[in-house]
């Protein structure tokens, strides 16, 4: 007889080689409880539905239990001739209680089983990962807490541009982040349904009992059509999305990050706990974590994209093709709760350089617009103060000095409306107290944002 679960109708046996090709146990052993705990809902379904004893129940169900306990004591020498976790925990209970293990896998297929593992896997780590979500915000959040009237340049192109709060600007990543966490939220929707009892693809003619399986593996609802349920991969597609997205807010993050440790910024300065040393430069000090989440990037949208494109044509129902989703997921899930984790630890740690922020915007022209405005008040029309400014700074340029170290003369040459105020009014600090509108960089816009954020978190 075969060793096979399907030997069945076969005269010859693949060769170990093709047997490792065709194996999943190396990477969906990490289904192991999902597997046990789908399992023993499955065979508690269908005692009470009197298709297997309650006798034969507590045997599968006590065998099942005993399993995952040496599964995770490495106890058990998992098979490539036995395909992947299923069917590995499914020999070795029938090894160990004989005809009741044989009764399992009544009224059900590898192919609900398999999505039913990988819907309760989603779930759980999808869970985790808004939880990491949510902290990396907290901590995002007191650090702007302490930094409103942190001051720094904000940037266009990569160029200075206006002044702006530096918790205004890490508050950025804050509003990504809660668009990233609802995204997590609304997916569950879709990840929260039983695919159990769907059977091979066409349901089942036992006389089995969905909702009860639904219910007791917490899922919120059950497939309508049990062709869809072994066949939708489309919640795998959508959490590879969402975490490739927040990578990508991630990424963008770290870059700041690196540019404002270099030398020519100096906006903050790294813990030597969350950096790296070189080799042969001793002076070296390395911001690789933010790199590694960067770099890290191209992994999660390659597993998105590989997803995506090993769907594409497949016809209904369940096809070989489908194993291909897991190892992807299982390193997207990994990559980001890791740099979800670090990228917290390394905020946490970084020190803010409060005067080197405030100095910088009194050496740059981030204060143009200001003036521009300036000229405004004093019923010069936008376009003509623009020129005239875009003068003045073109001198400035020439001259090697800044808008605060013109002298009122030379503002008075350019126009005759430009007084003594235009000292204070060009402060860098007085710039964002100007700026009331609603969501601006102003203080008091500012701290009301801050507030907004800290209630979305309590609630
Ligand atoms: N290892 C398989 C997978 O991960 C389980 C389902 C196998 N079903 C089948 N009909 N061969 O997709």
């Amino acid at each position: 007889m075969s060793n096979k679960a399907w030997g069945g109708r076969f005269e010859a046996q693949p060769e170990e080689w093709v047997d490792e090709f065709n194996a999943s146990i190396d990477f969906d052993q990490n289904l192991i409880d999902q597997d046990v705990q789908g399992s023993i809902a499955h065979a508690t379904m269908l005692a009470n539905q009197n298709i297997i004893s309650q006798d034969e129940a507590h045997t599968i169900i006590e065998g099942l239990k005993a399993i995952q306990k040496d599964v995770h004591q490495n106890k058990i020498a998992f098979k490539a001739s036995l395909e992947d976790i299923h069917l590995n925990i499914e020999h070795e209970l029938i090894q160990r209680v004989g005809e009741a293990g044989g009764k399992l896998h009544t009224g059900r297929s590898r192919n609900d089983q398999v999505a039913t593992d990988m819907h309760l896997y989603t779930k759980e780590e999808v869970n985790g990962i808004i939880e990491l979500i949510k902290s990396l915000q907290q901590t995002i959040l007191s650090i702007a807490n302490q930094h409103v009237d942190t001051i720094m340049p904000g940037y266009t192109h990569l160029q200075r541009a206006q002044p702006i709060s530096f918790a205004h600007h890490i508050m950025t990543y804050f509003w990504m982040l809660e668009r990233d966490k609802s995204r997590f939220q609304d997916s569950m929707k879709r990840i929260d349904i039983s695919p159990l009892g769907a059977a091979a693809l066409s349901g089942t003619t036992h006389p089995i009992d969905r909702h009860e399986t639904q219910k007791s593996l917490n899922f919120s609802a059950v497939y309508e059509n049990s062709l869809d349920a072994v066949s939708d991969r489309d919640y795998i597609v959508e959490t590879l999305h969402n975490i490739s997205l927040t990578m990508v807010h991630l990424s963008r993050f770290s870059e700041e990050i690196i540019f404002w440790s270099t030398d020519e910024a100096k906006f903050i300065t790294l813990s030597d706990a969350f950096s790296t040393g070189s080799s042969i430069m001793p002076q070296k000090k390395n911001p690789d974590m933010a790199e590694l989440i960067r770099g890290k990037v191209g992994r999660t949208t390659g597993h998105l994209m590989s997803m995506l494109v090993t769907l594409k044509g497949l016809p209904l129902a369940y096809n070989k093709d489908m194993q291909e989703d897991k190892e992807g997921l299982f390193d997207a899930i990994h990559t980001i709760k890791g740099s979800l984790k670090i990228f917290e630890g390394m905020l946490d740690t970084m020190t803010v350089n409060t005067n080197r922020l405030n100095e910088t915007v009194t050496k740059d022209f981030s204060n143009a617009t200001e003036l521009a405005d300036y000229l405004v008040s004093k019923n010069v029309p936008f376009r003509t103060a623009h020129e005239i400014v875009g003068k003045i700074v073109l001198d400035c340029i020439n001259k090697g000095v800044y808008l605060l170290d013109v002298p009122l003369e030379d503002y008075q040459s350019h126009h005759e409306s430009i007084e003594a105020d235009i000292y204070d009014f060009l402060k860098p600090e007085n710039c964002l107290k100007r700026r009331k509108s609603y969501g601006s960089t102003g203080q008091d816009a500012v701290k009301h944002q801050l507030s907004v954020a800290q209630q979305l978190m309590n609630s």
